[in-house]
């Protein structure tokens, strides 16, 4: 049967993913509660949706950092993406290109920053930077990234260590031989690695103090991604940070943590409306995604979703599902009464969740 929503897609992708490919791509940390946790919590939240409102013309475009995107739905950096199909990264990247979306491509990709740009050299890409121990590998990443047109540097901050990935360790998963990791590759010596190995490249030390010696080096939008706290989110404001996703790495890494649609009204209060604020972590559905705005988000990335229609059909299959969640974003937006994404507000939720909602950094018109 023809997958037709997210869910069907990761049905088809387990039946084709070896098990530790898929184990490595579905799992989370621990007991998987926080993977479970951010699924069940937009599921939870309710739209208030209003009528008698001219929805004849809808738009899901909308801007990130300024740069126009045909939805607030980005595509996730996620490592190793040749483990669900020969099409890889380059494919992920056509596949956005086409779905006139962004794509954030990882430091652990199996494509080179040049080979991704040249798979869609219009379409706008961000690269998302691990801090390895070994700053001269780091600093010709970013360089890679400045060379080939990528727009921002978005750095992961919540993997200092790789959380307890148990899934991994039943299967005793390995990235093949066969899979090359640039980045891994430049650090020598690391075929067939395990993710904790894999990530045990990453310096653990990094702090706040940092942040100006990377800016000094990386001369482009810096976006923090991993913030799960006010105070966290008002540190990145006062470092000029541009913008913040507010992550738990899908669940991957502390298992005992809050859902992020939970965290999302605390980050968006303590930012003001000074930087853009974006989230992941658990979006499913199109309806979801008008639930991330109404609780202030400027847009969502996505994981897992995309990377089931790339295992399922390649950049074919990683296409269909960015298209359908654009599809299932404009019909929620247009049965919520709302012409464009900027009119989504926290009245469009039921729960007293929207109540730290109001000052994400965007025109808005109420009635
Ligand atoms: C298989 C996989 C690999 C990932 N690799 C990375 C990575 O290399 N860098 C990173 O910052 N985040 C990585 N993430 C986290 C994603 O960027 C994102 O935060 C998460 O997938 C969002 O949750 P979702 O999958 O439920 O959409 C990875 C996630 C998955 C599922």
């Amino acid at each position: 049967m023809e997958p037709v929503c997210v869910a069907d897609f990761e049905r088809l992708a387990q039946e084709r993913l070896e098990p530790g490919a898929f184990g490595y791509y579905a799992g989370g940390a621990g007991d998987e509660l926080a993977l479970a946790g951010n699924v069940e919590a937009w599921r939870r939240l309710r739209l208030r949706p209003r009528v008698l409102v001219d929805v004849s013309e809808v738009s899901t475009a909308t801007t990130v950092l300024g740069t126009p995107v045909s939805m607030p739905l980005l595509v996730a950096p996620t490592a190793i993406q040749r483990l669900a199909h020969p099409d890889a990264e380059p494919g992920m990247a056509r596949a956005a290109a086409a779905a006139g979306t962004l794509m954030c491509l990882s430091t652990l990709a199996t494509a080179t920053p040049a080979e991704v740009a040249a798979a869609a050299p219009d379409a706008p890409r961000w690269f998302q930077l691990y801090v390895f121990r070994d700053r001269g590998v780091t600093r010709s990443f970013v360089e890679q990234a400045l060379e080939h047109g990528y727009g921002a540097i978005v750095l992961t901050v919540d993997a200092p260590r790789l959380g307890r990935r148990e899934r991994d360790l039943r299967t005793g998963f390995r990235v093949p031989e066969e899979i090359s990791v640039p980045s891994m590759a430049a650090l020598g010596g690391w075929e067939g690695a395990t993710p904790l190995e894999l990530l045990g490249a990453i310096d653990p030390s990094l702090t706040w103090d940092d942040l100006a010696e990377l800016r000094s080096f990386a001369p482009l939008p810096l976006v923090l991604k991993g913030i799960q706290t006010a105070e966290d989110a008002a540190l990145a404001v006062e470092h000029g940070v541009d913008a913040i996703v507010v992550s738990n790495h899908g669940g991957r890494q502390l298992d005992a943590v809050a859902p992020t649609a939970e965290l999302l009204p605390e980050v968006v209060q303590a930012v003001e409306g000074r930087i853009e604020v974006y989230v992941d972590g658990g979006v499913r559905r199109g309806s979801e995604v008008v639930k991330a705005l109404a609780l202030g988000a400027r847009a969502v990335l996505a994981g897992r979703a995309p990377l089931w229609g790339l295992a399922c059909d390649g950049e074919a299959g990683a296409r269909r599902v960015l298209e359908l969640l654009r599809d299932e974003t404009e019909l929620a937006l247009a049965l919520c009464g709302c012409a464009s994404p900027d009119d989504v507000g926290p009245a469009h939720l039921t729960s007293s969740a929207a109540q730290g909602h109001g000052q994400s950094p965007r025109p808005r018109q109420h009635p």
